[in-house]
This record gives C-alpha cells, sequence and structure tokens, in this order.
C-alpha cells in the first residue's frame, strides 16, 4: 500500500484503550437518559414489562416501517415458540422518505396493508370493507372481526402509551417536517380508516424492541433475551431496565408487576457531543452533509446507510492528489482530477450515498490474491474501467478499516449494557449464556462483522475473553414483525382486562 492510503487507513484505529474509555462513557450517558429527559441518549419507555415466554398463540398483523423497506405481515403465533409468517415487502419510495407531508407517507402505508389483505385475506377483506365502517367510529366492527396491528416504526418515538407516541425527529434520511410531534399510531388509524379496512393499531413499536421480543419467543432461555439491537440503514437497541433504575417520570397505565421495562436506548445519537466517539475529517464531511447534522453521531460511524459515504469521501480525496496512484488513467493529460481517473463520469463514485455499502462487503468478503470478485463488483457497481489489483488492494483496505472500526463501536454498545444488566456476574446465571438478538442488512451481509465485535468483546473490562464467550449474538431475522405482533397481542390483553 501507498504510504497515503496507510496513512488514511490508520486513521480508523479504534483503540482498546478507546473502546474501553467509550464504553464508560456510554454507560454514563444510558445513566443520564433514564434521569431526564434532552440527553443524548434518549432511554425511551417502552411501556412493555416483560419479554414473552414462547408460549403465546394467535393470529395478528404487523406493519414495519424501517429505513429502507416497508413490510406487512400477519402472523400465526403458534404458542411453542414456533410462528408462522406471511409477508410481503416493498422498497420505500425515495420522494415519499422527504415528502412534503405526513398523509402522503401514511396513506402509502395503508394502501400498502389494503393490498396485503386483499391478497392474503380476501374473504374477510371483501365482507368487511363492503360494509364501510371504520375502527374508530361508534357503529364500527366488532372487536372480534378487527385485526390488532402492531406498528413497528423505526425512529425515535417519545412513547406515552402502547400504541401512543410522537415523533422526537427524523433518521435514515427521512424528513417530514409536519410530522415531528405528531402521533404516528393516529397519523396511520386515520388513512387505515380512510379505505375502510378491519384494522386497530394496537401497539407502537421500535424495531429494537420487536427484535428483543421476537428473539425472546422463539429462543426462551434462563436468563431471557437481554438486547435486541440492530445494526443495518441505521443502528440502535432496546434492553430490559429495572423499574426502579427508570428515574424520570413514566406517566400512564402499565403493569409494574414485572418490575421491569424495555428502554428503547436510541444508541444512534450516543455521544453527540463527541467525547470520546473518533471524528476524522471525513467524518465532519459526511455529517454536514447529512440532513441532521450534529445529531445521530454514533449511528454515522457504524451503520449501513453510512459506512459507504465515508469510504467513497475517503477515496475522492485520495482522488484528487496527484501523487497516489488509486484509479487513475495514465493516458489523461488534463488538469481536472475526475478526468484524471479511470472512472466513467455518471459513477456513484462521484455523488453522494453512491457507494453502496454492499460494495464494502464484497471486499470483505473476496479473500482471493487476485481480487477477482471486488474487481469486477468495482467495475460493474460502480463504473470504474478495468481496476488492478493494486486498486482493488486500496479500495479492500480502506473500506476495511472503515468496517473494522464500526465493528468495535458496535461492540461498546453491547459491552455496556451487558455490563449495565449485571447478568455476567448475577450468582443466578451462573454459566448461562447471556442472549442478544440482532437484526439488519449490515450484521447479516457484512463477512465477519460478528467475528469482529467479539474480539473488541474479549478486551472490554469487566468482560475479558472468558465473558465474551459467553456472550451469544444470534440472528433474530425478520424479527421485528413477529415481535410487534406479540406486544399486539399484551396490548390487545390489557385492553380486555381493564375494559
Ligand atoms: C428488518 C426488520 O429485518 O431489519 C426491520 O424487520 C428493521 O424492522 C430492519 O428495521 C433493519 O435492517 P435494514 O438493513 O433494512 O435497515
Ligand atoms: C435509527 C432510528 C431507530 C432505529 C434504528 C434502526 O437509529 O432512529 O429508531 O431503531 O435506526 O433501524
Amino acid at each position: 500500500l501507498e504510504a497515503e492510503t496507510k496513512a488514511v487507513v490508520a486513521q480508523f484505529d479504534y483503540t482498546n484503550e478507546d473502546v474501553n474509555k467509550a464504553v464508560k462513557e456510554f454507560i454514563r450517558q444510558m445513566g443520564e437518559g433514564l434521569e431526564k429527559e434532552g440527553t443524548s441518549l434518549s432511554q425511551i419507555p417502552t411501556y412493555v414489562t416483560g419479554v414473552p415466554k414462547g408460549t403465546e398463540k394467535g393470529l395478528y398483523m404487523a406493519v414495519d416501517l424501517g429505513g429502507t423497506n416497508f413490510r406487512v405481515c400477519s402472523i400465526n403465533l403458534n404458542g411453542d415458540t414456533t410462528f408462522n409468517l406471511t409477508f410481503s415487502k416493498v422498497a420505500i419510495p425515495r420522494e415519499l422518505m422527504v415528502a412534503k407531508s405526513a398523509k402522503e407517507l401514511f396513506a402509502f402505508l395503508a394502501k400498502q396493508i389494503e393490498l396485503f389483505l386483499k391478497e392474503h385475506h380476501g374473504d374477510q377483506f371483501e365482507k368487511h370493507v363492503r360494509r364501510r365502517m371504520t375502527v374508530t367510529s361508534p357503529e364500527g366492527f366488532k372487536d372480534e372481526e378487527v385485526f390488532r396491528l402492531g406498528f413497528t416504526f423505526s425512529f425515535p418515538v417519545q412513547q406515552i402509551g402502547i400504541n401512543k407516541g410522537k415523533l422526537i425527529r427524523w433518521t435514515k434520511g427521512f424528513d417530514i417536517p409536519d410530522a415531528v410531534g405528531k402521533d404516528v399510531c393516529a397519523l396511520l388509524q386515520q388513512e387505515i380508516d380512510i379505505l375502510h379496512l378491519p384494522v386497530k393499531v394496537a401497539a407502537l413499536v421500535n424495531d429494537t424492541v420487536g427484535t428483543l421480543m421476537a428473539r425472546s419467543y422463539t429462543s426462551p432461555g434462563k436468563t431471557g433475551t437481554v438486547l435486541g439491537a440492530i445494526f443495518g440503514t441505521g443502528t440502535n437497541g432496546a434492553y430490559v431496565e429495572k423499574l426502579a433504575n427508570i428515574k424520570k417520570p413514566v406517566t400512564g397505565e402499565f403493569d409494574k408487576s414485572t418490575g421491569l421495562m424495555v428502554v428503547n436506548t436510541e444508541w444512534g445519537s450516543f455521544d453527540n457531543q463527541l467525547n470520546v466517539l473518533p471524528n476524522t475529517k471525513w467524518d465532519i464531511e459526511l455529517d454536514k452533509e447529512t440532513p441532521n447534522p450534529g445529531i445521530q453521531m454514533y449511528e454515522k460511524r457504524v451503520s449501513g446507510m453510512f459506512l459507504g459515504e465515508i469510504v467513497r469521501l475517503v477515496i475522492v480525496d485520495l482522488l484528487k492528489k496527484p501523487e497516489v496512484s488509486l484509479f487513475k488513467d495514465e493516458n489523461s493529460s488534463t488538469n481536472d482530477w475526475k478526468s484524471t481517473t479511470s472512472i466513467a463520469p455518471n459513477s456513484g463514485v462521484f455523488t453522494q450515498w453512491g457507494l453502496d455499502t454492499s460494495v464494502m462487503s464484497v471486499a470483505a468478503a473476496d479473500t482471493t490474491p487476485e481480487l477477482v470478485a471486488l474487481r469486477q463488483a468495482l467495475e460493474e457497481q460502480l463504473h470504474i474501467y478495468s481496476p488492478s489489483l493494486d486498486d482493488a488492494q486500496t479500495f479492500k483496505a480502506i473500506a476495511a478499516a472503515v468496517g473494522r472500526r464500526a465493528a468495535r463501536l458496535s461492540a461498546v454498545a453491547i459491552a455496556a449494557i451487558v455490563l449495565q444488566s449485571g447478568t455476567l456476574t448475577d450468582p443466578a446465571y451462573d454459566g448461562e449464556e447471556i442472549d442478544i438478538g440482532v437484526d439488519g442488512s449490515l450484521v447479516e451481509h457484512y463477512p465477519y462483522f460478528r467475528d469482529m465485535i467479539y474480539e473488541a468483546l474479549g478486551q472490554i473490562e469487566g468482560i475479558g475473553a472468558e465473558g465474551a464467550k459467553r456472550i451469544r449474538i444470534g440472528i433474530a431475522k425478520d424479527g421485528s414483525g413477529v415481535g410487534a405482533a406479540l406486544i399486539a397481542l399484551v396490548a390487545a390483553d390489557m385492553e380486555k382486562r381493564t375494559s
């Protein structure tokens, strides 16, 4: 590697010492978030007061608005830790992510629910829709005719009840100002009612909470699942906290008997003040160009939406340096830096978000001496003409440095929550595995992401090699749909008990 590349790669080192310092700061910021509002880590109480046992039963619906896709599903919980899932998935159109009004987005979501019901629950659909009633009107459907729906909404929401919550801010590139401060369940219910669908939004769930629930349902263990986390377009985690530790007021009705409540950390905004997060010139550049500068600073160093963009910014910098050979066109005689490269003008390398994190996955997966697969991906996905082996090696080194830093930062959050849970030292859990459910494109598709997390966990004070062995990080694939259904079930039970 050329000296310039080595210097860049070194800037992404995140040492064991850095990691340990960050874990302590993470725990401190968690405590702060449990005490008051307006902190970096929002630590949002979710009104979910226990995790499932695996015996829950019934037919429920769930919809899931993540950062990239919208999923609609119906779930039959069989009561024996298994379930049957029917689902449809559409990519969220880009223009709706930045729509003029919230109505446009929520009307689209309701329309997808209608299409799903027509296709998969046709009989009920026809029978009900012809009667043109709504769930919320007094003459509405009979209780047993209505699908209870869990709404997974993967953005920060101030919850005020199990099916009520106001949007705090958008993240992951969404930006629809008039939705901020509104109750997103009400917005969805209004659009469902306009279409006369027999569906009641019964629970509002963050994707991390859904993942935590789903993992607990499918792999119930002695300690239960301690943490549900997403490493995808964005990143976040939800964990089980003792009610007594939640010092800020939690108002409204909820079951206090378990002494526990699931907390949505919104850790994407961990350390927005940059006490411990690394901050290279490319991190600064990336942040400036986002719709939410200064916010989600941890997420912008960890999750899939941003890693490719960091790599792109580094590459653009190197391309501008005449002394660096990366992707250079030897026959070029101009001074314009773009024209001195062997990259097509329409390449994603030249546009914001143009380098998809999936190319980094190809780079990490290709361990052949000639890097054939990577060179092919550079050519096909990024329109770089005949990249040389040196080019590919440079790209691979930069991508690996950015990916490795992300994994080590991910270990910080996981470690902090495991330490906060006290389960590693609790004699009641002697020798038991500490279960963590994860989901998202990054942890699923980026090779060795989990291995790099484990490597860092082993270096953390209070965990060490022995502790890391006891931590089981398992995928809860498409978990949040099932999780949302489980919470809708709990909510429906609660409704029956209080009515
Ligand atoms: C999905 C979950 O599997 O993963 C969603 O169902 C979640 O709720 C998503 O938001 C996260 O991954 P990505 O990569 O789509 O952001
Ligand atoms: C963003 C959202 C958060 C969500 C995460 C993963 O960080 O703010 O609510 O859980 O992405 O999808």
